[in-house]
């Protein structure tokens, strides 16, 4: 057996934390040898190439659109590596964006992290600094063979993945610090339902960090999108400002512009979805203009959610601005304590 294959599948951590897909809340996921059962139902779930499989449907689901989704994953696997990447350059990419080293710094150290639609893992890797257990998850078996293969390589031991479905997550409800879920609610059938069963994961006290593509910014895309099929992919900004490498420039092409489902959010509708599911308002990113929220380094920091028209001109506003690189916005909450 070779030092890489050693790597236990999931952090002891992460592991209390898993369930089967339709399992009770009580009962455990136990990894024997290639393998891994359910204790309540003796249900057995495949490795499938070092990857944990615990993909399950739901009943009501969207089942076409997931389906197209996962294919299009499947053959464009999301975000991709630049080349062989090494641990050390994507901890020094990680600290060089300003987003993911305050999310970093935000959630301190010795958290367990939920990270719903990781695709090839780069956040989850970054994210396991600090001591911190991170569990990625996401349907695609071609991004999680990127992320597996990035962990197995640089021997690294606080992060797991597994196959799941956001909508029969094999997960404990309550069970982790924090759930992230950046670029992916907004490529399921049902947003809202689907953040409805993530935030179930999270403890009482616990935050949620939600990224979703925003509504204004839908429009220059269907531009870019027009443009791009006449004069060719160099006059998209990341890709001609970005990206080094020539396979990675294709995925993110087919990701922003050939998605086979996309829906796109304000972040009113996000504060209706927190209310529905008793999460309070934290901060937002990019910051709502005028508030406190323009001013706090600390991501997780109770903020003013200001005016609704405050945050329409804000949303206006991000047409010059995130809307040129994907037009990704990011809600934070708070859940709030079981006995409020
Ligand atoms: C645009 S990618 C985002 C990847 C990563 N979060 C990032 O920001 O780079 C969307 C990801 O969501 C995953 N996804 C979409 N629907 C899902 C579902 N129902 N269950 C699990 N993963 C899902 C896709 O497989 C894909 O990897």
């Amino acid at each position: 057996m070779t030092q890489t294959a050693s790597i236990p599948l999931f952090s002891d951590r992460v592991l209390a934390n898993l369930k089967a897909p339709d399992a009770t809340n009580d009962s455990n996921l136990v990894v024997k040898g290639d393998t891994m059962q359910c204790d309540e139902t003796d249900e057995i779930f495949p490795v499938i190439n070092g990857i944990p499989s615990l993909f399950a449907p739901s009943p009501g689901e969207g089942i076409e659109v997931t389906e197209r989704v996962r294919s299009f994953y499947e053959e464009n696997p999301f975000p991709s590596y630049e080349g062989l990447e090494e641990f050390g350059e994507l901890v020094s990419k990680g600290h060089a964006n300003p987003f993911s080293k305050s999310l970093l710094d935000a959630i301190g150290y010795n958290k367990t992290i939920l990270e719903c639609g990781c695709g090839t893992g780069q956040l989850s890797h970054y994210l396991q600094l600090n001591n911190n257990a991170v569990l990625g998850i996401d349907m695609s078996l071609a991004s999680l063979g990127l992320a597996i293969q990035h962990k197995q390589q640089n021997d690294l031991k606080r992060v797991s993945f597994a196959q799941m479905n956001i909508f029969n997550l094999a997960i404990k409800e309550n069970s982790f610090d924090v759930v992230i879920s950046h670029g992916v609610l907004n490529h399921t059938f049902d947003a809202r339902r689907a953040f409805g069963l993530i935030v179930r994961m999270l403890k009482p006290g616990g935050i949620i960090l939600i990224g979703l593509y925003n509504r204004p910014a839908s429009l220059p895309i269907l531009i870019r999108s027009k443009l791009i099929g006449l004069f060719g992919s160099h006059i998209d900004f990341f890709v001609s400002n970005r990206i080094r490498d020539k396979k990675k420039a294709k995925i993110w092409i087919a990701d922003q512009y050939y998605n086979p489902h996309e829906t796109w959010h304000s972040v009113d509708e996000v504060m209706e979805w927190f209310n529905e599911n008793e999460i309070s308002y934290l901060n937002c990113s990019p910051a709502i203009l005028g508030t406190d929220g323009e001013e706090t380094t600390d991501m997780f920091a109770e903020t003013s959610p200001g005016t609704r028209y405050q945050r329409e001109v804000t949303q206006l506003s991000w047409l010059g601005t995130i809307a040129r690189e994907g037009a990704l916005f990011d809600v934070i909450g708070k859940k709030k304590p079981a006995h409020v």
